[in-house]
């Protein structure tokens, strides 16, 4: 099958988190199984010269914005065969420091920016002499994709090709005011209570739940919540519209990136049978952090953006409490510069315990993963996660709380001792995480209980190889169900 998936950022070209490792390794697996899959992304600054091996495409895009026409060239990478990369460039959109923003602040145009690259994305989808028989969109940034398709449609596109949406996160939905509509050139039908409008605002996410084909989520708790009002962020009622065209899949993991056989970000390798380098790695990173080297102190680590989604609160909550008992805390992450000083506040409060490392560092986190005893997530809402299955593949006993994609990939201690790969809990309170970080210290104490935990979880597959038939079930039902 012939697959354009078209997203905001792909690893390893670019990323601010799970997306972007989520859609290249998709993309990856369906090339692995004999598909052909082409990706487009935005070509971001520092993206060409990292990347040599990629050359200009004989193309220019000239397309309306609103009143005015902007003009982009294209790139592309072949990555393996059956992987094509295409990267718009159009420097006055994308050419800046940040992906989404400065430190702290959204780009004032990423209505504008992210609505010209939809129009590339159709525009590439309409015209190439590859024909894709579906386009596969990710969030907001691509929501309105399926809008700008049908519009083509009804001006005269013979045959164009069925859309799937997948939906990393359904709190970031692409909200801008309602002049922003003008930019995408639509009929004023598409701007409706049941399409792209939302109290009086353009909603890009929503645009794209209203005009794909079908739906996709990334777990199937999560695809479930969101149809409820507690998760469904205002757009709960259109998900239930929708359920039948609705659906959940897990994501998987690359283990060509995320293993610790063969990875030369970390300072030994280790595997089930071969535990030292797991040991030499704590060790390691303790030093690296100015810890006291202690086999015998349980490190916990937490690596995230720092945002509401992620618990930041009860986490903060439930280490001061529990910091006072002998455990050690380490934090990779940014993101909103009140969680960044509670977690430096933390580390003055506890000084040889916990250390904190503002900054976004892609070594540091498989470091991180590999060298710690456990993993804390506990988030608030989470539609799939992946670093809890990063922690499982590294034998770092994930402690998460039982919501999205964190329940359907980790099996409790106390629910099932003996297939166990990790700890939940359900309240989303500090008490609650303090007690399941309580559990763990029991678990740390008692070597073979630990040991058998470690086992399950290395041994657990979350493979692409065995999810990615379950997109291509999805893409055939979007051909089936085509508007
Ligand atoms: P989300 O996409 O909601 O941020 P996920 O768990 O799906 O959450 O994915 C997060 C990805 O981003 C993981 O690959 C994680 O290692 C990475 N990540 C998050 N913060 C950092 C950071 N500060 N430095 C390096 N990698 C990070
Ligand atoms: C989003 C979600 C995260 C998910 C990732 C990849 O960023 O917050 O839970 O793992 O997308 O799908």
């Amino acid at each position: 099958m012939n697959i354009l998936l078209a997203s905001s950022e792909v690893f390893p070209f670019s990323k601010t988190g799970g997306l972007a490792d989520m859609v290249g390794a998709l993309a990856r697996a369906l090339a692995n199984e004999g598909h052909e899959a082409r990706v487009v992304t935005p070509l971001y600054r520092g993206i060409r010269e990292k990347f040599p091996a990629m050359r200009k495409v004989d193309w220019y895009f000239d397309l309306p914005l609103g009143l005015k026409n902007v003009q982009a060239e294209l790139w592309e990478l072949d990555v393996v065969s059956g992987l094509k990369i295409y990267f718009i460039d159009q420097p006055g959109y994308f050419d800046r420091a940040g992906i989404y923003g400065d430190k702290h602040t959204s780009y004032a145009d990423n209505a504008e920016r992210y609505i010209f690259f939809s129009k590339c994305v159709v525009h590439l989808a309409r015209y190439l002499a590859w024909r894709p028989e579906v386009v596969h969109v990710h969030d907001w940034q691509v929501g309105l994709v399926p809008s700008l398709m049908l519009q083509q449609k009804m001006a005269g596109w013979g045959n164009p090709p069925a859309t799937c949406l997948t939906i990393h996160n359904l709190a970031y939905q692409g909200v801008f005011p309602e002049e922003a509509f003008a930019l995408t050139n639509l009929p004023e039908s598409i701007y409706h209570t049941e399409g792209a409008e939302f109290f009086g605002l353009l909603n890009c996410l929503k645009a794209g739940i209203a005009y794909a084909d079908f739906i996709t989520t990334v777990s199937p708790r999560y695809a479930r919540e969101i149809t409820t009002e507690e998760y469904g962020c205002g757009l709960d009622g259109m998900l239930r519209r929708r359920h039948k065209d609705l659906a959940g899949i897990l994501n998987g993991v690359d283990y060509a990136e995320w293993n610790t056989t063969k990875n030369p970000h970390l300072p030994k390798p280790y595997s089930i049978g071969r535990m030292a380098g797991k040991k030499f790695n704590k060790s390691e990173l303790q030093k690296f952090f100015g810890l006291p080297v202690d086999e015998s102190a349980p490190l916990f680590g937490t690596i995230s953006r720092l945002a509401e989604q992620k618990g930041v609160d009860i986490q903060l909550g439930a280490l001061s409490e529990m910091l006072n008992t002998k455990m050690q805390f380490v934090l990779l992450g940014s993101g909103s510069p009140e969680y960044e000083r509670g977690y430096r506040d933390l580390a003055r409060h506890f000084p040889g315990k916990v250390a904190v490392r503002v900054g976004y560092d892609e070594k540091l986190s498989h470091r991180i993963e590999a060298a710690c005893d456990f993993f804390l997530m506990p988030s608030r809402f989470e539609p799939c996660g992946l670093n809890q299955m990063y922690s499982l593949r590294y034998g770092t006993i994930p402690i998460v709380r039982a919501t999205g994609g964190l329940d359907d990939s980790v099996i409790d201690w106390t629910q099932n001792p003996r297939l166990a790969t990790g700890i939940k809990f359900s309240e989303y309170t500090s008490r609650s995480l303090a007690k399941a970080i309580r559990k763990a210290l029991v678990l740390f104490s008692q070597p073979k209980l630990l040991q058998a935990c470690r086992h399950n979880a290395m041994k657990a597959d979350f493979s692409w190889e065995r999810t990615v038939h379950e997109y291509l079930g999805v893409y055939k039902e979007c051909k089936a169900r085509q508007k």
